[in-house]
């Protein structure tokens, strides 16, 4: 194949041309990966309903989250060491985000500083925090990353420790020297060096904070000035928790199934937050989104917005900056053709209806 026309192209022409352990780092999940492929399978199995003689001949995809206007309801997740895939790391990426016109969300183990990437971007950048236990550490961190100019906070809730990351550990997953996660600089870390796997002897890892709680939450909507998003949570109970948090959003996710292996696919749980949260606040999704048609049923189940991980991170492999446009456009067109298709040319027009009765 020498043309990627899909995102699933990408992802075969990105093995070839990244290190084995490298790839094994982007597309493994936890454990046995019954969640990887949950998250897939369960797109694949919602069927869509094609309504016809509807004018599709103009199709709006705008929409307006966090008071930012995105050209198009799909997102890039925060994924880590973008240095691994690229040379240039996220310098590269947040080009190419630009170019296709997304916003991107800024992974707290980047490995490029947060401002520079901020100087790099066209368009407002998401951060994503884990809270470190240095809470005076975190609290300056999210303040650099507000004084840059990032006009939405996530943060991840769903890793108090790491999944089981069995292909990282064939794979002998390890980060040349020098590649670090920057803007941690200046912390003391506890339980070693192993930036994403455990410690030695251990479960917990040097950059995330076993001991994070709802009082956490509360302590960061205390002094963030910028909206705070959760990442991670999968239940209707967690859900109402965190708006009566005052949260401004939350994503359902289950980390790209690289966390807690058999846990749902996260497009099944999406009605159930939905349901829950019921309008308080933008409910976004990731995992598993990789065709056009799977934006679409996403938004029908009452999404907002979806993220994507990996496929970018393909792209980036591939061709660099131009590599995460490409991936993007792909997407954003096939979510153009499947609203057309499904006869839908807004966003406000796409809801349950659009799936095939049998299937919900
Ligand atoms: C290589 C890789 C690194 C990731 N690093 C982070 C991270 O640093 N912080 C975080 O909150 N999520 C991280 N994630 C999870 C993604 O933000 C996202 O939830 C997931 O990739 C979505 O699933 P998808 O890859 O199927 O689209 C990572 C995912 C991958 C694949």
């Amino acid at each position: 194949m020498d043309r990627a026309v899909c995102l699933a192209d990408y992802e075969i022409l990105a093995r070839k041309c990244l290190q084995h352990m490298a790839y094994e780092y982007v597309v493994g999940g936890a454990a046995d990966e019954i969640t990887l492929q949950a998250n897939r399978q369960a797109f694949d199995r919602i069927r869509l309903e094609q309504r016809v003689l509807v004018d599709v001949s103009k199709i709006d995809t705008r929409l307006t989250l966090f008071g930012q206007q995105l050209e198009f309801p799909i997102v890039l997740a925060p994924t880590a060491f973008h240095c691994l895939i690229q040379t240039e790391g996220e310098l590269a990426t947040v080009r190419g985000a630009n170019a296709a016109e997304i916003t991107l969300v800024v992974s707290s183990l980047a490995n490029v500083t947060i401002e520079a990437i901020a100087a790099e971007a066209t368009r407002p950048l998401w951060f994503q925090l884990y809270v470190q236990p240095d809470r005076g550490f975190t609290r300056a961190l999210v303040q650099r990353a507000e004084a840059a100019g990032y006009q939405t906070i996530c943060v991840t809730v769903d890793t108090p420790v790491f999944g089981a990351r069995n292909r990282e550990a064939r794979a002998q997953l390890k980060f040349p020297t020098g590649m670090e996660p920057v803007n941690l600089r200046g912390l003391e870390l506890q339980h070693g060096t192993g930036w994403i796997g455990s410690g030695v002897g251990d479960i917990y890892s040097p950059v995330l904070d076993a001991a994070l709680t709802w009082k956490d939450i509360e302590w960061l909507r205390s002094f963030v000035q910028i909206p705070v998003v959760l990442k991670g949570i999968t239940v209707a109970e967690d859900a109402e928790i965190a708006v009566k948090a005052g949260v401004d959003g939350l994503i359902v996710s289950n980390h790209g199934a690289r966390n807690l292996d058999t846990s749902p696919a996260t497009i099944d749980t999406l009605p159930r937050v939905v349901a829950t949260v019921a309008g308080r606040i933008p409910v976004m999704m990731d995992g598993g989104v990789r065709r056009g048609t799977d934006v679409l049923k996403a938004l029908a189940l009452g999404a907002d917005a979806v993220q994507i991980g990996r496929p970018y991170l393909f792209g980036l492999a591939v061709n660099g900056s131009d590599g995460v446009k490409q991936v993007v456009d792909i997407l954003r067109r096939e979510f153009e053709m499947a609203m057309a298709l499904t006869g839908r040319t807004s966003l406000a027009e796409i809801d349950e209806s659009v799936l095939w009765r049998d299937t919900i």
